[in-house]
């Protein structure tokens, strides 16, 4: 049951939602497979936050296509159907000395309970936040109450830093900061950068992978992703890996897989509603 929802930025919302065994089980980095109804797709969505005494999880969820669209049409006093729970493995968190987190998008809500429990290990937090445009940050405060320190920054300027999180991580580099982790979340081609950036410093970097999941549990395959010339199973070994040894161009590929038929899809769902 969805006890909670809040638009942060266009076609980006929370919601809160009942759920006591997953609030009391969930680590940081892990995720849940939801399914909105009967015909509903299985999709993936990051726990980004919990409250284990109410009972409840917090899921912030982008609209990119049909099943994260339609969820944006749920609302308060609505069910989801299935949410299970919790999955993948938990962040490693230690402490490692300073870490840079960076978040893209709605990476930023990802990143956010690594970060918490980073800071909580003693780590000094460094927390990069990149948006697209002003009118699309977020949590931005959320990110400072665990963080000392954080940068957003936005493509066009509107706020903050102008540029990508990995201008804003140059920049830092330049500077001669120490850095001993970089965690990246967001879009794989961001990720990909943040990896090609550190890794002529040889700076440790792990990002949380996000490729197309079905099961969550190891069974279908769909997860796969080659780390250091090993087939892995994103679901079940990761998400989060060694940002160095993915292989990128791969995982992009693959995340492109089924375009057509998920534009088609939106469509028919879009038709259905009148919509178009
Ligand atoms: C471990 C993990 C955690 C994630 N956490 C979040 C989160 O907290 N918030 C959030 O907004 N998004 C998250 N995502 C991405 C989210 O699962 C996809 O945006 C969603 O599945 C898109 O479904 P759709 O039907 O709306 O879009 P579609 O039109 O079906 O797809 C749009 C794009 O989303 C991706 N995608 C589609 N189906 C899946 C799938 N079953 N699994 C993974 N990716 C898919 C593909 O790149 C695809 O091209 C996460 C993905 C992974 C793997
Ligand atoms: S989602 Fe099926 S094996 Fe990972």
């Amino acid at each position: 049951m969805i006890l909670k929802k809040e638009k942060l930025a266009p076609g980006i919302n929370l919601f809160e939602i009942k759920a006591p065994r997953i609030a009391v089980h969930a680590r940081p980095g892990q995720f849940v497979v939801i399914r909105l109804h009967e015909r509903g797709e299985r999709i993936p969505l990051t726990i980004a936050d919990k409250d284990e005494k109410a009972g409840t999880v917090t899921l912030v969820v982008q609209e990119v296509g049909k099943t994260t669209h339609e969820l944006g049409t749920y609302g308060e006093g609505d069910t989801i159907l299935d949410v299970l729970g919790p999955l993948g493995e938990p962040a490693h968190i230690d402490l490692f000395g300073t870490v840079v987190m960076v978040g893209g998008g709605v990476g930023v809500a990802e990143i956010y309970p690594v970060a918490r429990a980073m800071k909580e290990a003693g780590n000094k937090v460094i927390s990069i936040l990149g948006f697209r445009a002003a009118e699309l940050v977020f949590w931005e405060e959320k990110l400072a109450e665990v963080s000392d320190e954080v940068i957003v920054t936005t493509n066009d300027g509107s706020y903050g830093m102008r540029g990508f999180t990995t201008h804003a991580l140059q920049r830092l580099l330049d500077a001669g900061r120490r850095i001993d982790l970089v965690h990246a979340v967001g879009p794989a081609v961001m990720m990909k950068a943040i990896a090609e950036l550190t890794s002529p410093y040889g700076i440790r970097t792990v990002a949380s992978l996000n490729p197309i999941m079905v099961d969550g549990s190891g069974m279908c395959g769909a997860c796969r992703v080659t780390v250091g010339g090993k087939m892995l199973f994103a679901c079940v070994d990761g998400p989060e890996f060694d940002a160095h040894l993915v292989d990128w161009d791969e995982l992009l590929s693959r995340l492109t897989y089924y375009r057509d038929v998920e534009r088609i899809s939106f469509e028919r769902w879009k038709r259905e509603r009148g919509m178009v």
